[in-house]
């Protein structure tokens, strides 16, 4: 039985899946069972951010799981305590304590339980088109309908959506009852859509005003993907609690809260946890993520091609492009008509893309990329759409 017809018989049904299997990956490029070679400007959804098979992460991962997967956090963990010091070194003033858990959906969780504890208070806010993840809390955090019909039996009712870069929309929103507000730097998975410095500067400043915790995910713009390690950097912003995901480890499933020794404080022995969170082989290899972004200066490459590459995207003559927007190496083309069309299209050509929230083309690539891998996409593109012009 092919891998196809396994899947088909096999596993849940949950998924769109494109016709291809990937055997295996080399940098910013991934080949497919027949050998065929695709430039990778998906990256696993933003997890894949220093390629594939990176000699240090391969080295690391290894050499711990030769000595040792998985330890209890019954007991003290080096490769644990290890990696919170190193995202200690990276993130901003004041953010030193990590809790780790094993994706983004569950950060988030922990965030908002966090939350709730800390200020003792009974309701969060989040934005409409945003994405927080599946399970109870994050779902409700997730402001779009299309994820929760159904499942509404499992989410409180402590959630209220206002409008994302509208900041009187958020004022008549909160109220002293408001334990926290959960916020994307950009809203990724609702089409890459960016809001102002301004507004991200109000929510901080009413939150701090109405004793409201600011918690930003950074799930999929942390790590250098916005051009700054975290992407509420660009508006010199410092969230309460920040949550990640993603491309911390690289491609083994790790989360993490960060947050300030204060605020983490409202967790005791007991009050949170996960069996697997934060154990030594995910933490190996997290750790070797962060010494290869410093050492590659990936975050100042995500800033300086990002730029770059959004400019030329912009100079496509096209008809049915309708805005190129984003920061550093997250990147959203909307298109009127054609997005499928153009993922289809760079499929056949040998190079994977993705269309988010219906009609945007999103460009969400390793950070490794250069400039003649961004450039060949922009030609396929531009190529392409002048078809319809
Ligand atoms: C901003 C954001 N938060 C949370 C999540 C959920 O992360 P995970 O799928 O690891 O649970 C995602 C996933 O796409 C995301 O983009």
């Amino acid at each position: 039985m092919n891998v196809k017809d396994k899947t088909s018989e096999f596993l849940f049904q949950n998924y769109g899946r494109n016709d291809v299997c990937f055997t295996h990956g080399k940098g910013a490029y991934m080949f497919d069972e027949k050998g065929n070679r695709y430039l990778d400007l998906v990256a696993g959804i933003a997890v894949n951010s220093i390629g594939y098979a990176h000699p240090k992460w391969v080295n690391a991962v290894t050499e711990q799981a030769g000595r040792i997967a998985h330890v209890s956090n019954l007991y003290h963990i080096k490769e644990q305590a290890d990696l919170a010091e190193k995202i200690a070194s990276v993130t901003p003033k004041g953010m030193t304590r990590s809790l780790f858990v094993n994706s983004g959906a569950e950060a988030n969780e922990g965030a908002l339980k966090l939350a709730v504890r800390h200020t003792k208070r009974t309701k969060v806010l989040s934005t409409f088109n945003s994405f927080h993840g599946r399970t109870a809390a994050s779902l409700g955090a997730t402001g779009q309908t299309k994820y929760q019909e159904s499942f509404e039996p499992l989410i409180g009712n402590c959630f209220d959506y206002f409008d994302f870069g509208d900041a009187e929309s958020f004022k008549s929103k909160i109220t002293k009852d408001t334990a926290a507000v959960i916020i994307e730097p950009i809203q990724a998975e609702g089409g890459v859509r960016t809001a102002s410095k301004e507004f991200f500067r109000t929510i901080r400043d009413v939150c701090t005003d109405n004793g409201t915790l600011m918690i930003v995910d950074e799930v999929q713009t942390g790590m250098g993907r916005t051009g700054e390690w975290f992407g509420m950097q660009n508006y010199n912003v410092i969230p309460d609690i920040m949550t990640l995901a993603k491309a911390l480890g690289g491609g083994v499933p790790i989360g993490a809260v960060v947050t300030t020794s204060e605020i983490s404080s409202a967790f005791t022995p007991g009050s949170h946890g996960t069996t697997f969170g934060g154990n030594p082989l995910v933490c190996a290899a997290a750790c070797a993520v962060i010494d290869i972004i410093k050492d590659e200066k990936l975050v100042q490459n995500a800033k300086t091609l990002g730029k770059k590459w959004m400019s030329d995207l912009k100079k496509i003559k096209s008809n049915d492009i309708t805005e190129v927007r984003g920061l550093g190496l997250i990147i959203g083309i909307e298109m009127k008509e054609h997005a499928k069309d153009v993922q289809n299209d760079a499929l056949k050509n040998g190079v994977l893309v993705n269309v988010c929230h219906l009609n945007t083309v999103r460009l969400i690539p390793p950070l490794i990329i250069n400039e003649a891998e961004a450039d060949r996409f922009t030609q396929l593109l531009s190529a392409f759409l002048s078809k319809y012009n």
